[in-house]
């Protein structure tokens, strides 16, 4: 096992819908602790940075603009393989073939209103989380169930 950090967002349909609570509390239930939080407009230029290796296939234009069409909460989870247990919480990045119980399988129906993001790699959290977060806005701090998550 090993400690990391990934970076989630709320997309604007999780936002709008009112998804943003139960969305959390799966995650914070789970024992992945937050680092950071914001609710924020996102610009086109951090939409387009953060979905740069997308550029020049036919959703990226549609999907910076999902991205920037409302606020959306951003994230920085940590926790023992967490950039893969979101993933895994997440679901397939298609609503309709994600698992129920997941959280795309649960709440959405359409790949181009799934809810929520995960970085989907360690060198991907690492550029999303600079590019989303200033290092003081991550927060370290000791969480009282953190003994009780893992054994000795
Ligand atoms: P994300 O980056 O948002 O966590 O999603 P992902 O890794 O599961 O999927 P990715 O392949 O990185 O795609 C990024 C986002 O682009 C939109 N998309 N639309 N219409 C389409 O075929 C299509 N494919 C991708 C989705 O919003 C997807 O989450
Ligand atoms: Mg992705």
């Amino acid at each position: 096992m090993v400690k990391q950090r990934t970076f989630v967002m709320i997309k604007p349909d999780g936002v709008q819908r009112g998804l943003v609570g139960e969305v959390i509390s799966r995650f914070e239930r789970k024992g992945i602790k937050i680092v950071g939080m914001k609710f924020m407009s996102v610009s086109r230029e951090l939409a387009e940075k953060h979905y740069g290796v997308h550029r020049g296939k036919p959703f990226f234009e549609p999907t910076v603009k999902y991205i920037t069409s409302s606020p959306v909460v951003a994230m920085v989870l940590e926790g023992e393989n967490v950039i893969e247990t979101v993933r895994r919480m997440m679901g397939k990045t298609d609503p309709m073939e994600a698992e129920i119980g997941s959280i795309r399988g649960d709440y959405g129906q359409f790949i181009g209103r799934n809810i929520i993001h995960g970085s989907d790699s360690v060198e991907t959290a690492e550029f999303e989380i600079n590019l989303w977060f200033k290092p003081e806005e991550l927060i370290e701090y000791h969480r009282i169930d953190e003994d009780w998550l893992i054994g000795d």
